[in-house]
């Protein structure tokens, strides 16, 4: 069980002896994490989350997604960023991309809002929802988050006209701060059932608490296989030595790679219900290295479809790449290609192969055409899309960006970027407190 993590296509990138050179300082960042002693180490709750996790809550978080279940048609779950992502790579991971448009008797459609400030993005899920029963689960730890709040108003205020006061509170969810912000204040005034956001968990690191797991369980989810993914996981990668350490080998490895102009990382897939999960890590490893002017960029590919866009750039653009590959062995239902009598497309020679096993080799050709054209390709292999495998998944990237991090010299668990923005767009909102900055930014957009 776990993951294969395979290092030969970087082996013409990185001799053996730079990872030896390289031991000391991994063993460095490994024992700063498991000590608790590195920078950010307010925010490593994560760390011992798959085994330390509040058993009380998990099971409020399973009767939740019960009653969530028996009531609703859809859950609408609101939240941006780390509310948001985790929990989204989570259902289209476990159940598939299309999951809200396959039959799945005795579970909501899920929908995600206030994760734009798209008015259109938000009509059209109000008419998805049409007159159908829902339930609301709002995921902010602040409770102020521009985006969540706008759509948490709506959707209240639609559960409110359509349930009564007293229908909506037993329909709406809040996972939130234990006792601070304003949406607890909220919560705690209008008695909606709450599900909290540890002071040591950042949100990017989230998607194994209630942020992630309470959707999970109303899509049907068995949300303790994969917090048994996570802990195995955790388990397998707790020691400090590169040569039995996959997690920490891949870290060395991003980081060797950077070193020799290697600064962009692209996390490619071949199976769709990926896409999110490439979405999640790009906030989760984007947020945490670059800063101090310095990281690896992170994008995510999904092939075989982008090889048809930016495959040209990969095989022979500017040569700052390497790639990992998430691979996943089998299909949940494989489908068997069938003969064409009269194979006006040529492609008789596939006849009586799955379309795995076509993937397969696209895979693989594309897997030495890029270490071919200078693309160092690590390759993390997982048999399937499953609940285990997932929690398995998260907890290696997650331990992986923070020694990478460590590495790096960074604090990988702070993102002071992100403010800059929302200051210029509340002082143009005409954010009370903001009127100097709205004056200044105003004469620079004139
Ligand atoms: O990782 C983070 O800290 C951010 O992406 C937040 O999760 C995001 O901004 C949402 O914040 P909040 O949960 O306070 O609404």
């Amino acid at each position: 069980m776990g993951i294969k993590v395979n290092l030969e296509g970087v082996k013409n990138f990185i001799a053996d002896d730079e990872y030896t050179k390289f031991a000391p300082f991994v063993k460095t960042a490994s024992d700063l994490l498991s000590s608790g002693q590195g920078a950010g180490n307010d925010f490593i709750g994560w760390v011992d989350l798959p085994v330390n996790y509040d058993k009380e809550e998990f099971e409020r978080i399973k009767k939740a997604g019960e009653k969530i279940r028996k009531n609703s048609e859809v859950l609408v779950v609101i939240g941006i960023g780390g509310s948001y992502l985790g929990g989204r790579a989570a259902l289209d991971f476990i159940k598939g991309i299309n999951y809200n448009n396959k039959k799945h008797e005795g579970t909501p459609d899920i929908y995600f809002v206030g994760n734009s400030i798209s008015s259109d993005c938000l009509n059209d899920t109000i008419e998805m929802l049409g007159d159908r029963d829902f339930s609301i689960n709002i995921i902010s730890k602040s409770g102020t988050t521009t985006e969540p709040a706008i759509a948490f108003r709506i959707f209240k205020q639609l559960a409110e006209k359509k349930y009564g006061k007293d229908g909506a509170k037993e329909r709406i969810f809040a996972t939130t701060d234990r006792s601070r912000g304003a949406l607890k204040s909220l919560c705690d005034r209008e008695g909606y059932e709450t599900f909290v956001i540890t002071d040591d968990i950042g949100g990017r690191f989230s998607v194994l608490t209630p942020v992630g797991l309470l959707l999970m369980a109303a899509a049907g989810i068995d949300i303790d296989k994969v917090m048994q993914g996570a802990a195995d996981a955790r388990k397998d990668y707790d020691n400090t030595d590169i040569d039995k350490n996959d997690c920490l080998r891949y870290a060395a490895t991003r980081q060797i790679l950077a070193k020799k102009g290697k600064v962009t990382e692209i996390l490619a897939n071949y199976e769709p219900s990926l896409t999110m999960f490439g979405e999640w890590y790009k906030q989760l490893y984007a947020e945490s290295e670059g800063k101090d002017q310095k990281g690896i960029f992170p994008v995510s590919a999904n092939f075989s479809t982008d090889l048809h866009s930016i495959g040209q750039f990969i095989q022979d653009g500017s040569r700052n790449l390497f790639e990992t590959v998430l691979w996943i062995e089998k299909a949940q239902k494989d489908i068997i290609i069938q003969e064409d009598p009269e194979n006006v497309d040529g492609l008789n020679f596939v006849a009586g192969k799955t379309m795995q096993f076509v993937n397969s080799k696209a895979f693989a050709g594309t897997y030495l055409a890029h270490i071919d054209g200078g693309v160092p390709t690590v390759v993390i292999e997982a048999e399937k899309r499953d609940e285990y495998n997932f929690g398995y998944i998260v907890y290696f990237f997650e331990k992986a960006l923070a020694i990478s991090g460590y590495l790096s010299g960074v604090n990988p668990f702070d993102q002071p970027g992100v403010e800059a923005y929302k200051k210029n767009m509340f002082a143009l909102l005409g954010k009370p407190g903001y009127e100097d900055r709205k004056e200044q930014l105003e004469s620079r957009l004139k």
